[in-house]
Parts: structure tokens; sequence; C-alpha cells
């Protein structure tokens, strides 16, 4: 293995030499690709770089370089040129005295046998490309930096005419070839924008599609164009609908059109990640772009709308100004996923929108920080960029830009932009180049802000409150620290606060953001009216920092506050957050043994069971759910997974058994309401889908006896059969996915799978379902049932999408997974060899379930760090999966 090489951000240079026009030849056989380039070079007048040499990145286990030539002449190995495994350095005395020079090599590549899926490979019967972050040096030899924007201003692809009746690049369709003698064809596409590396695709293959067109408020007509295998053509109108309401959202919200005459999208069944913004040629994994009403379920067609907006909003944040390096990558990720949240919201609800992305980033990004891939949303260092497509990076970062959002307001937030847009157009920039913008257009001060971007590990922000009748005044005292980094300076943490009374209501001061900038402060307000009540303090609304936030009061003040804010608090996510602060101290409770008082609990789960101010379905859902294991793990030092199960499932139990005939009487309620009514995916349906299963849910977690088994199996059964779509068939079938140990509700549960599975009549989507919830399964035995699954003739560990649906979502069963026995870190250790072989990228994503052992028991931390240590000693490991290891075990 080559060693692994650690880059860092403070070593960044920009290059001594400038690609500034390409053209590319993709000449395409069935075994091996040809690929001619002509780079036209200047020297970078700016550089500080030594040696003025031409470097030239290329991945030698995948280009094999054939011929190159200089301005005509060959050039000649030693002398001229060095070849490393991973560069052609082309020496400075090939062109001194050259103001610019042309550059032709002549490589081949292999896409049939490219595994990794970056660079150019083969997904079922097409050819396509993946590019970023490093892929481009896996097609030919090329300064694969994103600061080297260069014109691609022809590229021609050759194919046989039949078999690859479409030939796709970037931008303007140029011209076209007919068939010729030899049965091949022939298309040039010139995209006019110059642009990083990562950003260049080609597709080729006979796919079918959907047109549409779109005209841009200056009057452009846009040609739209979504591909796909042709038997899945029938699933692309929800991408088509969102990608049109993208378009006019971004001209509406931020006054930025589209800038090409055609926006084409392809669907690719093997892809790494979820979708990439190649400039007018976006490729997308299949499971972001299929969408229809017997396949997806409404969290996969909103999944399709908020990616098909992102990779939309990247031709501004990212295309049209893109990273300078790949450690600003926050820089083009963090502000598109804000401007993909936005986009979701106002299509959808505001409130129901951050509720969801909050539990994601809690969920996820909060481990991570806790864990020893933890980083700043910026990065020192790194050895395998592809590491770093994380959730800091990515939520994290949305959650900084939305932070610039709520201390400027949504109009001082818009100045920054046309300020960030008016000086970087055209060009690479860095996260300080945005700051400063922000900074300019608003003559605000962000200086302490930016460390956001330098200091990681998530800040506790603690708080209390008092009241003094004789001056009206009301004191909140704050206080920050971040545990995982206690050398960290006090961060600028925009503080959105409201004062509720307890008896009335009320809002006792204007709602406002406070900057809360020292390692700890006092605010004083003096309240509109004496309270009638107390006066109950709601801190961090619409969770305006990415922080805990943890109130000083007694337990039993805390109890009344959040009752209080769980009924009357004004902003939405927090009266959400109340009741989750609710349930997480009931389940805490009950894992420690104690005796549980569910009197609060109780009182706020039938209030939203019921509350007729409740008026939107998706929020009564989410109100009657308890918090997920894995972030209600995040407040624990030593996560015990068993035992958080255990006690959160017993929590469930007994609401469902307290409320069994208010949950019953919704699920009939909404029944009826819906019976009948044509499917739509909307935020009114899919708030009352959403509220219906949340009910089964309950109805069928109030199980002790054999009978009360069967009984919610028969419940789920018959939901399932009577589903009219997938969003309801999946809940029925994940309920009846945990039935064991009575044969009767067994008999139930085997039916149903069976019949889902022959149904899906092959569909990879869905049957990446029937994967994942099996794996999820809360069965005693599903790790025996996940091994025997791994031999079933529809799994395979080459495609990303079908490996994560099974491998994966075990990964995710906490409590299986933590079997005190270790198998299933043994099982998972195996498996990451085998991946890592075939494809790093995703092998080192996956090893990611392993690397947070501190946070467990002796036991389990001994068992995880072993199968590190086996991973590590893999002959030939990928650095991407050296990289987390070796950070996990140093
Ligand atoms: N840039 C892509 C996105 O966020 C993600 C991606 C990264 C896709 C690397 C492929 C490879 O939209
Ligand atoms: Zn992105």
């Amino acid at each position: 293995m080559q060693a692994p090489v650690e880059i860092f951000r403070s070593d960044y240079k920009s290059p001594a030499n400038w690609v500034t026009e390409v053209t590319l030849d993709f000449d395409i056989y069935s075994g091996s690709t040809i690929v001619k380039s002509t780079l036209s070079v200047v020297k970078n007048e700016g550089s500080t770089v030594e040696k003025g040499d031409l470097i030239l990145d290329g991945d030698d286990s995948s280009v094999k370089l054939k011929e190159i030539y200089l301005d005509g002449e060959k050039l000649n190995s030693g002398s001229d040129y060095t070849l490393t495994s991973s560069q052609l350095i082309v020496h400075s005395s090939c062109f001194t005295g050259k103001s610019s020079f042309k550059l032709e090599t002549t490589v081949s590549i292999v896409p049939e046998d490219n595994t990794q899926l970056s660079g150019f490979y083969k997904s079922g019967s097409m050819y396509c490309s993946q590019c970023e972050a490093e892929g481009f040096r896996r097609i030919t030899y090329y300064p694969d930096r994103p600061d080297n924007m260069a014109k691609f201003t022809h590229v021609k692809i050759t194919a046989d005419a039949d078999s690859y009746p479409i030939l796709l690049s970037n931008g303007n369709l140029v011209s076209t070839t007919e068939k010729d003698g030899e049965g091949r064809h022939s298309a040039v596409w010139e995209d006019p924008f110059p642009k990083p590396s990562y950003l260049f695709a080609v597709v080729v293959g006979d796919l079918g599609s959907i047109k549409d067109s779109y005209t841009t408020t200056s009057g452009r007509n846009v040609h739209l164009e979504i591909f796909s295998e042709k038997e899945n053509v029938g699933k692309l109108d929800y991408a088509m609908e969102s990608l049109k309401n993208s378009m006019k959202w971004d001209e509406d919200k931020f006054g930025l059109e589209y800038d090409l005459d055609i926006y084409n999208v392809v669907a690719v069944n093997d892809f790494n990640m979820g979708a990439m913004e190649n400039k007018g040629l976006n490729v997308f994994n299949t499971a972001y772009v299929l969408a229809d009403q017997k396949t997806a379920t409404d969290g996969d067609f909103e999944r399709v709308e908020g990616v098909i907006g992102h990779e939309y909003f990247h031709n501004w944040t990212g295309n049209r100004v893109t990273c300078r390096d790949w450690f600003q990558l926050t820089l083009k990720e963090g502000l598109t996923v804000f401007r993909d949240q936005e986009f979701s919201g106002d299509m959808g609800s505001n409130d129901v929108t951050r509720i969801e992305n909050v539990k994601g980033l809690r969920g996820r990004q909060f481990a991570e920080d806790a864990g020893p891939m933890s980083h700043p949303i910026r990065p020192e260092s790194y050895v395998a960029i592809d590491n770093f497509y994380t959730a800091t990076v990515y939520s994290k970062g949305a959650e900084v830009i939305r932070m610039y959002n709520t201390i400027l307001g949504e109009a001082g937030f818009r100045k920054g932009m046309d300020l960030y847009f008016e000086r970087h157009d055209g060009s690479a920039a860095t996260c300080d180049d945005f700051r400063a913008a922000m900074a300019d257009a608003n003559e605000a001060d962000l200086e302490q802000f930016s460390r956001w971007y330098t200091q990681k590990g998530t800040p506790t922000v603690k708080y209390s409150s008092s009241y003094d009748p004789s001056t009206s005044t009301f004191t909140l005292d704050l206080s920050q620290h971040t545990a995982s980094a206690p050398d960290n300076e006090p961060f600028h943490i925009p503080v959105a606060f409201g004062v509720i009374d307890s008896e009335t209501g009320a809002e006792l001061v204007e709602s406002q953001v406070l900057h809360f900038k020292e390692a700890s402060k006092s605010f004083e307000f003096k309240l509109s009216s004496d309270p009638k009540g107390t006066a109950v303090p709601s801190v961090m609304r619409g969770f305006s920092a990415p922080v805990k936030i943890v109130s000083e009061a007694s337990p039993a003040t805390q109890k009344t506050d959040l009752l209080t804010l769980a009924a009357y608090d004004t902003d939405g996510f927090n009266r959400w957050e109340a009741g989750q602060k609710l349930y997480t101290e009931a389940i805490f409770t009950q894992l420690a043994g104690d005796d549980v008082n569910l009197d609060g609990v109780y009182q706020a789960f039938e209030q939203t069971l019921t509350s007729p101010k409740i008026s939107d379905d998706s929020i009564r859902a989410y109100g009657l759910m308890l918090p997920s294991e894995s972030g209600l793990a995040e407040d624990m030092d030593i996560i015990d997974p068993i035992g958080l199960h255990d006690a959160r499932t017993a929590i469930k139990k007994k609401l469902a058994r307290k409320f069994q005939a208010g949950v019953a009487e919704l699920y009939d309620r909404l029944t009826k309401e819906m019976s009948g009514a044509p499917f739509e995916v909307n935020s009114k349906a899919v708030g009352k889908r959403r509220l219906r299963n949340t009910c089964l849910d309950y109805a069928c977690a109030n199980k002790d006896t054999d009978e009360e088994v069967i009984a919610s199996a028969q419940l789920a059964h018959k939901h399932y059969f009577e589903a009219n779509c997938m969003t309801d068939q999946v809940a029925a079938m994940s309920i009846l996915s945990n039935v064991h140990g009575v044969p009767e509700a067994e008999k139930l549960r085997d039916e149903v799978l069976s019949k889902f599975f022959d149904d899906a009549n092959g569909d990879a989507l869905v049957l990446n379902k029937w994967f994942t919830i099996q794996a999820v399964s809360s069965k005693p035995d599903v790790l025996e049932d996940v091994i025997s699954l791994t031999s079933h003739p529809e799994f395979t560990m080459t495609n990303p999408n079908r490996c994560r649906s099974l491998i994966g979502a075990f990964t995710a069963n906490s409590a299986a997974f933590h079997a005190e026995d270790g198998a299933g870190y043994k099982f998972i250790g195996e498996k990451i060899g085998i991946l890592d072989a075939m494809n790093p990228q995703i092998a080192s994503r996956m090893v990611g379930c392993l690397i947070s052992f501190k946070r467990y028991d002796e036991n389990r931390a001994t068992k995880m760090r072993a199968e590190l240590s086996k991973i590590l000693e893999i002959e030939g490991l990928s650095p991407d999966t050296f990289e987390i290891v070796s950070k996990a075990l140093s």
C-alpha cells in the first residue's frame, strides 16, 4: 500500500500553471475506452510554487498513458516528464519561454472493471461518470483540483449507435453524427461556463426520458429532460415537478436564474452518494429521483424533492461559485443544504421540515462530533477527502449558514448573498470569502463567528432564569461549554428567545435574538406585564444554534416549564421540543430503574392527541413520537444500547396502554376520512398518513399477552392489505417484521413479507425496503436473518444501495448490532474487509459504526476495537478506510 499522505489546509498554494481550455474525446468500446485530451496551459503569474512544472493528477490503477505531445512534439519519459502512481509531471524545461502551450495526451481506461464507482464506470447497461471529489484523475491526466476552472469547449463521445443511442455531457449539444459503417455514432458537447474537473460528466446508454420546459424570469427557455432506464420512465414525474418548483423558488427567493438552455438529469442504479450537481447534467442515484405511489414512501417523495432542489441550487452555490480547495467543502454543501431545507419548508410546512432536519442532525451529526471523526465544518487536514462528505460538513454546515440568516435577518442574509455572487461569480472561493461578504454587506462584526469554522464539537448551553416582580425584571443566565473540546473559545451563539406566561400562554417579551458571545452572561428584560402564573423562558427557538440546550432549574420546575411550553409556546419547534424533553426524561428515569412518574408525559401526550389547536397532522404525529434511540444515545456518557431500547419500548407501551381508546378512535376517524380519497403527495395528505401510521404504531405497541400480539399483528396485516400506497405498506410491514415467538402472528408476518417481495416484481428500490425492514427488526434472531439474507439471490455487495439496505441498515439496528456477544461487530468487520477491496468509499463509510467504541462499556469497546485492529491489518487496505480506522484507534 502506498503510505497514506495527510493533506493540510494551511498548505494551500495556487498551482504554477493553469489549464484554461480543454477538449476531450471519448471513444468507447466494450472493455476499453480511449480518452484523448488537449489542454491549453498558461503560466499562473500569481503562484508561489517554486518549480514551474505542470502537475497533472492521474490514478495509474485506472488510466494507462499511451501518448503525450506538447505543441505537437512527442515527449519522452524521464527527460521530459515523470510518471508516478498518482501524477504525471511535465518538466518546465519542456515549455520554458512559452507563455502558453497545448498538451495532448491519450490514455486508455476500463470502465467495466471500475467497481469503485469513481471516474468512468458501467452501471447496468449504461456508462456514466462520477468526478467529485477526485474521480476525474481516474479518467485522464489533469490538474484535478477545484481551483482550476477551465472551459470544456469540445467533448466528443463516440460509441455503438444501437447499444448507446444517448450520448450526454455538460452544456450544449454542438453536433451529432449518424451511425457510420461500423455502427458507431458520436456527439459533441460544449460547456460555455468555466468549471473545475469535478463538475464534468458523461453519460452513455439506451435510456428513456421525460421532457418539459421552463421559462426563466428573463425569458430564457430551458429544455428539461430526465433520463432513466426505460422501465422506470413512469416514475420521473415527481422529480420533474420538483425541478420546476426549484427553478421558480431560486428566482423568487434569491433572484437566481438558470444559465444554460438545457438541464439534464440522469438516474443511475449504482451510485455511491445521493446525487451529483455536474453542470447541466446532474447524475442521480435512482433512490433520489424515482418515485410513484406504488414504490415510494412519503419520505422518498420528500427526499426526491429535497435532492432535486439541492442539486439544482448547486448551480449557483457550487458551480458558478465553487470551492478553492476541498477544505472549503462546506462553502458549497452547508450553503446548499440550507437552501434545500428552506425550499422544502416553503413547499410544505416550515415547522415540519425544521423538526425533521433537527432530528436528523441530533441523530447523526451529534454522534459524529462526539466520536473520533469529530471535525470542524471546515476540516484542517485529511487523507481521503471522500471521508469528509460528512453530517458535520453538510448538516452542521447548514446550521452555521442558518445562523447567519438568524443573526442578520432574512433581508440582511440576502444582501450578503448578493454581494457574495457579485464578488465571486465565475471563481473559486473560500469560507472566509463568504463570511466577509455577509459581514461587509451588513456592516456586521462576524469575527468571533469564525470560530464555528475552526472549532469542533457540540457546545452545551445551560440556562437558568429568575423574575423579580418588584422591578418587573426577568433575568436569563446563559453559559456555554463544549464537553468534547474543552479548550474551545466561546462561540457567537444566536439565541432566539421569548418568555411565556404559564397561566395565560401570553408572550411577556417580544420574541428576539440574543447574541451570546461569552462563556457566561446574564440578559435582563422588562416584562410587558406581570405574569399571571410564572414567567417561563423559551430558549433557542426554532433550534437557533447547533447546540445542546440544558435547563439548570430544579426537576420539578423543569417539568412544569416544559408543560407550559408544550401547551403554549408560540414557536412551533419549541412546542414540539418541550414534549420531546418530557419523553426523554421519562425514558431515562425508566432506564435508571427509578419509579417513573408519567403524569407530565401523559398530560403532554393527551394534549397532543386531542388538542383542536393543532391543525397540522404531521405536527401532531411528530408530537406523539418518542425521540429516536440514536438521538437519546447522545444524552448518555456511556451508551447502553439494549437498556435504552428496552426503556424506550417500555414507555411506548405505557403510553399505548393508557391511550388505547383515544389512539384507536383517531385511527378509525382517519381511516374513514381517507378511504376512497385519491392518492396525493402534499402536506395535508402526507400528514394524514403520518398521523394514522403513528396511531397504528401505538395501537400495535400494546402487547403483553399472546392474544395481544396476535391482535396487533392482525391489525397491521389488515392495514397492509387495505393500503393504497407504499407509505402505508411499509408502516404495516415494519410493525409485523418485529413479530416473533407467537406462531399465529408469525404466519401473518411471513405472509406480508412474501407478498411484499412478490409484488416488488424485481423493482430494485422496493426490494431495498424489503431488505431494510428485516434488518432493523427487533426480533432477537435478527442477525441470523440478516446473515441468511446475504445469500439471497437478490442480494449483492456491488450495488451500494442494496449493500446499505441490508448491511448498513443492520448497523443502525443499535440493540442488535451492539449485542453483548460481539456477533454483530464480527459480522460487520468481515463485510467491511470484502467491501474495501471493491469500493473503498462505501467501506470507509460503513466502518463508522465501529469507531465510537469509547462511548460503550468495556466489554463492547474491547470487541469493537478488536474488529478495527483486524481491519487495519488487511493487506492493501484503502487510504479511505485506513484514515477512519487509524483515527479511531489512535
Ligand atoms: N456534491 C454532491 C452533493 O452534495 C455529493 C457527492 C459527493 C456526490 C461526492 C458524489 C460524490 O450534492
Ligand atoms: Zn451538495
